[in-house]
């Protein structure tokens, strides 16, 4: 059974990487020659948006799926086998304000947000939000790009020269106790199953640590609910991921992700079945495994350089995932993971390597 995966980053890589003890074959599309996916499996070479290479791609696949949601959703209609999880849930990620919408109709609290077109609407939202306030384009963003933290009017007035030309969302600037994010897999059998919640650091927008599970049962209950409606309104199939705020003890839903998920990578030693295998299995209609946690893990961010293999690997029990990716400023190049007997001993693995991999950077 060939899997063909539209976009074929560390994510892509690391499917492949996870389908392929099961016996699953993998065909990537992507615009970049050197995308990491083309080291580990086939790769055809195209734009997103090309019909006829992604007709190729699933004519020679068993299933499609993706590892990057910004896949022009019209592109995929109509393919000549199965694209899991669904064009309807794509969508619906591809849009901050569509997020929104989703989030309010199925009850999961999320900011408050107001669609932005214009100065005027920037204007008319900033009264109704207040400041500080988030500016940010509905389509496109990540690892904090395309957005802008607005804390008096003038810093509106430069954002808007900056990101006005898209349509816009603006959001109050939640201040959060910590950010937190979910991840579950839904299979073709409608089965589902949800991993222990993880506790995310950023710096800049990009995600720099998670720690995991979080441990505090009554959000894990409620984050799953949350995360279940999502998964059952769209039949979803595949890992599917929301990113929450925690504030005084509640969860306010930010943006979810319709794919594998950085925040969990540490699932790849530290739980009984990786993201990437229980996705793989989903989209390949096998039973889901196991999501159980197996220690306190961490997972740091390889961002922008890459340290010297040999000094991250002499420290005991760490585990490092390269991209083979090119070097450059703010660029996600690898990770590494440590799973540890208790969250004590893990964040003291923690607070000893960040200095060296992330300098600057601290979990809470
Ligand atoms: N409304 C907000 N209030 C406070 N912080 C925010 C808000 N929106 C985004 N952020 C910060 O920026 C990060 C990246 O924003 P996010 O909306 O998740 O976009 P991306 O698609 O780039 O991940 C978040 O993880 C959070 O740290
Ligand atoms: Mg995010």
């Amino acid at each position: 059974m060939t899997i063909g995966v539209v976009g074929g980053g560390q994510l892509g890589r690391m499917l492949a990487i996870a389908g392929y003890p099961l016996g699953l074959d993998f065909l990537f599309l992507d615009r970049e020659r050197t995308a990491p996916a083309g080291q580990v499996a086939p790769l055809l070479t195209a734009e997103f948006g090309d019909r006829e290479r992604l007709r190729e791609l699933a004519s020679r696949s068993d299933v499609v799926t993706f590892d990057w949601e910004n896949v022009p959703v019209e592109s995929l209609r109509g393919l000549p086998c199965p694209v899991r999880p669904s064009r309807a849930a794509l969508a619906a990620a591809q849009d901050r304000v569509s997020e929104k919408r989703l989030f309010e109709r199925l009850g999961i609290p999320t900011t408050r947000w107001r669609s932005v077109e214009s100065r005027s609407e920037l204007a008319r939202a900033l009264s109704e939000i207040g400041l500080p306030a988030m500016l940010k384009t509905r389509r496109l963003g990540y690892d904090g790009k395309g957005q802008a933290a607005l804390r008096t009017r003038s810093e509106a007035e430069a954002a808007w020269e900056r990101l006005g030309a898209a349509p816009l969302i603006c959001e109050e600037l939640v201040p959060f106790d910590s950010e937190v994010s979910i991840l579950g897999a839904r299979g073709v059998d409608g089965a589902t199953v949800f991993y222990p919640l993880c506790l995310n650091t950023h710096a800049g927008g990009i995600l720099r640590v998670t720690t995991a599970p979080y441990g505090r049962p009554q959000l894990q209950r409620l984050a799953e609910r949350h995360l279940g409606r999502v998964l059952v309104h769209f039949r979803y199939v595949g890992v599917l991921t929301i990113e929450f705020f925690v504030r005084a003890g509640r969860l306010i839903a930010n943006e979810m992700a319709p794919r594998v998920h950085n925040s969990g990578h540490w699932t790849i030693e530290g739980a009984v079945t990786s993201q990437f295998e229980n996705h793989v299995r989903a989209v390949a209609g096998l039973p889901l495994g196991e999501t159980r946690a197996l220690g306190h893990s961490a997972m740091i961010n390889l961002i922008g350089r890459m340290p010297p293999r040999a000094r991250i690997l002499a420290h005991p029990g760490v585990h490092l995932h390269a991209y083979g990716k090119e070097p450059r400023p703010g660029r996600k190049l690898g990770h590494c993971t440590f799973v540890a007997p208790t969250a004590h001993a893990r964040d003291a693995w923690v607070r000893r390597l960040l200095p060296k991999l992330a300098p600057g950077i601290r979990i809470p």
